[in-house]
C-alpha cells in the first residue's frame, strides 16, 4: 500500500477544484496515508513548491471557487527534461502515488510522466469546458454554466428594453458545450458552437422578419471556439439593420462558488481518486456517467476527443 501521495490542480481553474482537493486530503488522512499538496501544478512541481498537508489545511475552502494550491501554466513539463525533474522532487519528498486535477492538457502531462517513470497517476477532470473525453461532467461546468445563465438573463432585460440583438461570447475552450448548455438553459435564439456549421444569411434574415413581426430581442450564444463574437456583432448589425451589442463574459465564467452539483460530485470524485491511488491503481480518471461514477482508462481520456452530445443540438433547434 502506499503511504504517501500528492494532489495537485493544473490549467485553467474551475469552480469545485477546492473541493475535489478537500477530499483527496481527508480521506488520505482517515487512511492513514500521508498527503502533500504541490503548489500552482506543475510548475511548483518542478520548483519544489509541495507541502504536507493536514485536515485543517482543507478548512473553510469547500464553498470556496478558484483553488487553494494555485495552478499555472508550465510549458517546461511538456519536455521530458523538465517531467524528469519533477519527478525527482516528487521522489526527495517520498511521494509514491499523485492525484492531478486539471483539464484535457493537465492529464496529458499526467499520462506522459506515468509513461516515463512508472510513478501511479490517478486524474479527476477539472475544467469548465467539459471536454474530457469519458466523463459526461467535468469539476466546474455545471458552476460556469450557471454564472453564465445568470449574465444571459440579466442581457435579455436590457436587449428587451431596448429592442437589441444581444451575441454573448461563453468560454469554452474548443468545446461548445459550455454554450449549448448556458444558451439551452437560457432560452437563447441561436446558440453556435465550434462542432456545427451555422448559416449566418439564414440566421439574419430569420432575425430580421421576427423583428417584423413585433419580436422585441435575440439572444444569439456564441462559443468562443466557434468564432469572434466582436466580428459575428458586427456583421449581424450590418445585415440585419438591427442595433447590436456584444457581450463577453470572459474569466467571470471561471470564478464564484461552486454549485451544490460541483461541491458533491468533486467531493465524490476525491474520495475515490485518494481511495484508488492509495491501493495502487493508476492510469486512471475518474468521472461520472448517467449519474454514477466511472473509472477511465487515462490515455483513453487523453487520445479521444470529446463530441457534443447531438441530443443538445437537435433540443437547441426544437426550443430556439
Ligand atoms: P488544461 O489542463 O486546463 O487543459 P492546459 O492545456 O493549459 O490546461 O495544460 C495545463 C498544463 O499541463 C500545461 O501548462 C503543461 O504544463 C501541461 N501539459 C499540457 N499539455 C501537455 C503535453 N502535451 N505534454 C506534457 N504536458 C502537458
Ligand atoms: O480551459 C478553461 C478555459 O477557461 C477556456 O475555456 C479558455 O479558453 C481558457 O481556459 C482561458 O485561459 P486563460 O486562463 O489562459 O485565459
Amino acid at each position: 500500500m502506499i503511504k504517501s501521495i500528492a494532489v495537485m490542480t493544473s490549467g485553467g481553474d474551475s469552480p469545485g477544484m477546492n473541493a475535489a482537493a478537500r477530499a483527496v486530503v481527508r480521506t488520505a488522512i482517515f487512511e492513514g496515508v500521508d498527503v502533500w499538496g504541490i503548489n500552482n501544478g506543475y510548475k511548483g512541481m518542478l520548483d519544489d513548491d509541495m507541502q504536507q498537508l493536514t485536515t485543517r489545511s482543507v478548512s473553510d475552502l469547500i464553498q470556496r471557487g478558484g483553488t487553494f494550491l494555485g495552478t499555472a501554466r508550465c510549458p517546461e513539463f511538456k519536455t521530458a527534461e523538465g517531467r524528469r525533474k519533477g519527478h525527482d522532487n516528487l521522489k526527495k519528498h517520498g511521494i509514491e502515488g499523485l492525484v492531478i486535477i486539471g483539464g484535457d492538457g493537465s492529464l496529458t502531462g499526467g499520462s506522459m510522466l506515468s509513461a516515463e517513470t512508472g510513478i501511479p497517476i490517478v486524474g479527476l477532470p477539472g475544467t469548465i469546458d467539459n471536454d474530457v473525453w469519458g466523463t459526461d461532467y467535468t469539476i466546474g461546468a455545471d458552476t460556469a454554466a450557471n454564472t453564465a445563465v445568470d449574465a444571459i438573463n440579466k442581457l435579455r432585460d436590457t436587449a428587451s428594453a431596448h429592442r437589441r440583438i444581444i451575441i454573448v461570447e461563453v468560454m469554452g475552450h474548443t468545446s461548445g458545450w459550455l454554450a449549448m448548455t448556458a444558451g439551452i438553459a437560457g432560452g437563447a435564439e441561436y446558440i453556435l458552437v465550434p462542432e456545427v456549421k451555422y448559416d449566418l444569411d439564414a440566421m439574419c434574415e430569420e432575425i430580421k422578419e421576427s423583428y417584423s413581426k413585433g419580436k422585441r430581442y435575440s439572444i444569439i450564444v456564441v462559443a468562443e471556439g466557434a468564432c469572434s463574437a466582436m466580428g459575428l456583432g458586427k456583421v449581424v448589425g450590418e445585415k440585419t439593420g438591427i442595433d447590436t451589442r456584444v457581450s463577453i463574459l470572459g474569466h467571470i465564467q471561471r470564478g464564484g462558488s461552486p454549485s451544490v452539483e460541483d461541491r458533491m460530485k468533486a467531493s465524490m470524485l476525491g474520495e475515490k481518486a485518494a481511495l484508488a491511488i492509495i491501493s495502487g491503481v493508476t492510469n486512471v480518471v475518474f468521472g461520472f456517467d448517467e449519474g454514477k461514477v466511472v473509472s477511465i482508462n487515462l490515455f483513453d481520456a487523453v487520445n479521444n476527443k470529446k463530441t457534443l452530445d447531438p441530443e443538445l443540438v437537435r433540443l437547441a433547434t426544437v426550443l430556439a
